[in-house]
């Protein structure tokens, strides 16, 4: 097994308009449609995280779908989760660019984004201990972290009606419902694990929600 190398540096740099778009109002576009700076800044800030978030599930799906673990429902879902989380992100650049607002960020991630924080190899003891409850804590957390973010950026944004609106419903609403997704799955997870105090059987109720998360059914 490979050292897993997670080390991504993206250097993005979307749309032309200056941030002068509304202080030099072209044609007769009006003021009060114009942007709120600390709405936007706190959306360009807040993009990153929505890379992060990517990243962790594509490590943990990685993780899951290795042989050693072989639980290729929790695989399916962590990378599902991924590209929903690089979506999010693509969602808020392209409002970004339907508001004018220029956009230049660099961003570094460390070994924070592991979902085991260690920078060494994990080890094939430690997949063995890898527990779909435990996953599923890890996500859950990370998306209230996330959805305390957002609600901060709707805060910073109650200004600007649009953008309110925008991350309110769909972002914040799609942040409920992963959310209320997960606390279902520990919760499913937490009944098949019942009457198996002592990990015994616990390999089984992990293989049967598996593959319940592989055709879809939690
Ligand atoms: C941005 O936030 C600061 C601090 O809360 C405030 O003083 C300022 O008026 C805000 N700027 C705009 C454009 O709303
Ligand atoms: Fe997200």
């Amino acid at each position: 097994m490979k050292q897993w190398c997670i080390f991504f540096l993206l250097a993005l740099a979307v749309g032309t308009n200056g941030d002068g778009f509304c202080e030099e109002p072209k044609g007769n576009y009006p003021k009060s449609v114009c942007f709120n700076s600390n709405c936007t800044t706190a959306i360009k800030n807040h993009i990153k995280f929505e890379f992060h978030a990517a990243f962790k599930y594509l490590y943990m799906g990685a993780l899951f779908g290795q042989y050693i673990v072989e639980r290729p429902g929790m695989a399916k879902f962590f990378l599902e989760s991924a590209t929903e989380e690089r979506s999010h992100a693509i969602q808020m650049m392209d409002y970004l660019n339907l508001r004018g607002i220029k956009y230049g960020r660099n961003y570094a991630f460390g070994n924070d984004l592991l979902w085991k924080l260690s920078n060494q190899q994990i080890t094939k003891a430690e997949l063995k201990t890898l527990s779909i409850a435990s996953a599923l804590q890890e996500a859950l957390e990370m998306e209230i972290d996330v959805t305390k973010k957002i609600n901060e950026i709707v805060e910073k944004c109650s200004d600007d009606f649009h953008a309110a609106d925008v991350f309110t419903n769909p972002i914040l609403e799609e942040q409920h419902t992963g959310m209320r997704k997960i606390q279902g799955a520990i919760q499913m997870m937490d009944e098949l694990k019942r009457g198996h105090p002592n990990n015994e059987g616990l390999y089984f109720a992990e293989y049967i929600f598996d593959q319940k998360m592989l055709k879809g059914e939690v």
